[in-house]
């Protein structure tokens, strides 16, 4: 039987700043066995976890990501939920975790970030824990091509999973569909089931969303609050 997992997106991004350290181990604390983070270059090419293009929202800075460098984004504190962290690399992120039971959902962001994620993952020996996804398919090609072997999942924008769609999917042997929360329906779920797909649905923003996709019987889902994932189980369990 697949074992269901529990992403903490961005860590346990209700609790504290979103992809810091601080979030990361919350969110296992509280019982997650994945982790979802977005890898993305700094300007002098170091791969960082971060979500947004910008850093105002984070940072309060103005500018994109990638016009700063990695000596200079560590400077600027990230405080949310009355906790302040910073930005670390994706090799500290696997420094951290890589022996720990845990999968990874990592998300490329960025363009240009696939060859160094893959020599990161290859580094610290978490293919086989890791699962690579993007909205972008293309970034997903890439990843094919830079290493054939690894998992891959396409997170699929609200309402856009057509037939032809899963077929490139299956013709990649991709292992993963990650659709929106709203569209995991029990009839949806089985379908991809059935084409052999791992379920794993994003956009959980709400509990009765991640009710909803846990009942439909999706194989894992990203969510903000994994605590209250982990109660919900635990409850359907008795
Ligand atoms: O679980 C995937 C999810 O992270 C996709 O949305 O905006 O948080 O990257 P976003
Ligand atoms: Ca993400």
């Amino acid at each position: 039987m697949k074992q269901f997992i529990n992403y903490a997106h961005r860590g346990a991004s209700e609790y504290c700043p979103e992809n810091t350290l601080l979030s990361f181990y919350t969110g296992v604390y509280m019982g997650a066995n994945g982790i979802e983070t977005d890898v993305q270059l700094t300007k002098d090419g170091v791969p960082v976890l971060f979500h947004d293009d910008t850093i105002q929202r984070m940072m309060g800075r103005e500018g994109r990501l990638c016009d700063y460098t990695y000596a200079q984004l560590r400077e600027f504190p990230m405080k949310t939920c009355g906790r302040t962290d910073y930005i670390i690399t994706l090799e500290q992120f696997l420094e951290s975790f890589s022996k720990m039971d845990l999968t990874f959902a990592i998300e490329l962001k960025g363009k240009d970030v696939e060859e160094k994620t893959a020599a990161l993952i290859k580094k610290y020996g978490v293919q086989d824990k890791c699962i690579v996804t993007s909205f972008q398919f293309a970034y997903l090609e890439n990843m094919h091509a830079v290493d054939p072997c690894q998992r891959l999942g396409y997170l699929a924008p609200k309402g856009k999973i057509t037939r032809e769609l899963l077929d490139k999917m299956l013709a990649m042997d991709f292992y993963e569909i990650c659709p929106h929360a709203e569209d995991a329906t029990a009839e949806n779920v089985q379908t991809w089931h059935e084409m052999g797909l791992h379920v794993r649905a994003w956009g959980v923003a709400n509990e009765e969303l991640m009710r909803q996709a846990y009942d439909n019987g999706v194989d894992g889902m990203t969510v903000n609050f994994p605590d209250k994932l982990v109660a919900y189980r635990a409850q359907k369990e008795k």
